[in-house]
């Protein structure tokens, strides 16, 4: 990451570090202050500073639409980890496996009630929109997050895939950016642009996320490698090897899922997958969305020089190995 951008993380760091939780109910706070203290590249956070940035509102005027934003994503990695049955977050336990489930929901639960006290403290003239974009991208990620797991039991098409990803995914990306583009009283236009900016800089966040899953160094990941395909997700990647596959193929594919040993699940994966090709298609697609999310942020009328950290943070993303 560039050093401007690394500066404005570290920045964020020190107002989560400073969030002062209670320290009482402990088995309430302290799971969210472990959490909370585990990092993570607070990418959603840079994206609403850098989105008010844009049209020159500064960090103290976003800051706080800023943390709502990574409060609300806590929220939802705390409870997507029980769902997917993660045990492994940023290099660490996951909350449901430190302490136990109950555990992680109520905390994740106060934490998305901490992202709307946060938000509560924009200027009043601004916060009816600011609650309006949101609540329709927190609806969304639960619809995304409903699907995700729909589909571990039904066969998919790849436009199905991609707008699951982009509810249970992309669209915080968006509002983030949106968010900061409201604060800054940007024009109609420019904060749509912005919007699709993020939707698809999110769409090939994702997909490179279910690349890592399964090829990431398991040192730097952080979380269980190959743990997309032990819990039968259809990522991009098995999508893309059914569409590929012959029918010798195929039925070796269908068979995986009945793997008991997950080690012997993930190996003879990714072999029929180095078979396939599937990691450059991949990839492929992957850019095919970074190339359309910087096509957006081109067409906003800005001075280009106003666009030059998100498309350094966008060029970040792209080979991101965490
Ligand atoms: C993980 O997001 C969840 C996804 C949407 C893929 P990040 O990769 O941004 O996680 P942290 O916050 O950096 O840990
Ligand atoms: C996460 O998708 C989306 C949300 C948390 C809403 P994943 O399940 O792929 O995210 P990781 O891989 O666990 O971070
Ligand atoms: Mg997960
Ligand atoms: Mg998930
Ligand atoms: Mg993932």
């Amino acid at each position: 990451m560039e050093s401007e951008l690394k500066e404005l993380a570290s920045r964020l760091e020190q107002e989560i570090s400073g969030l002062n939780l209670p320290s009482n109910p402990e088995n309430l706070y302290q799971p969210l202050r472990y959490f909370l203290s585990l990092g993570g590249k607070r990418i959603r956070p840079i994206l609403s500073i850098l989105g008010a940035d844009l049209f020159g509102a500064g960090y103290e005027k976003s800051k706080s639409a800023a943390l709502a934003v990574e409060l609300f994503h806590n929220f939802s990695l705390i409870h997507d980890d029980i769902m997917d049955e993660a045990p492994l977050r940023r290099s660490q336990k996951t909350v449901h496996t430190k302490w136990n489930s109950n555990i992680a929901i109520l905390s994740g639960d106060v934490l998305l009630i901490k992202a709307y006290q946060q938000l509560c403290l924009q200027e009043n003239r601004h916060i009816p929109e600011l609650m309006r974009v949101f609540n329709q991208m927190a609806v969304e990620v639960c619809e995304g997050q409903q699907l995700d797991m729909d589909f571990e039991n039904r066969s998919i098409a790849i436009d199905e895939y991609i707008e699951m990803i982009r509810l249970k995914t992309s669209v915080l990306l968006g509002c983030a950016l949106e968010m900061g583009a409201i604060i800054a009283d940007a024009e109609d236009e420019s904060r749509k642009l912005l919007y699709e900016f993020g939707v698809n800089l999110g769409i090939a966040f994702q997909i490179q996320d279910d690349l890592l899953d399964l090829y990431a160094d398991a040192e730097k990941f952080g979380k269980q490698v190959g743990g997309d395909i032990i819990a039968n997700k259809k990522t991009i990647l098995v999508l893309k090897a059914y569409a590929l596959a012959n029918p010798l193929q195929k039925e070796f594919l269908a068979n995986l899922s009945q793997i008991t040993d997950p080690q012997q699940k993930v190996e003879q994966t990714i072999g029929i997958f180095a078979e396939l090709g599937i990691k450059e298609e991949v990839k492929k697609l992957r850019d095919s969305y970074f190339r359309k999310a910087l096509e957006a942020l081109d067409q906003i009328n800005v001075p280009d020089q106003n666009k030059q950290k998100l498309r350094s943070l966008a060029a970040f993303l792209e080979d991101r190995e965490v």
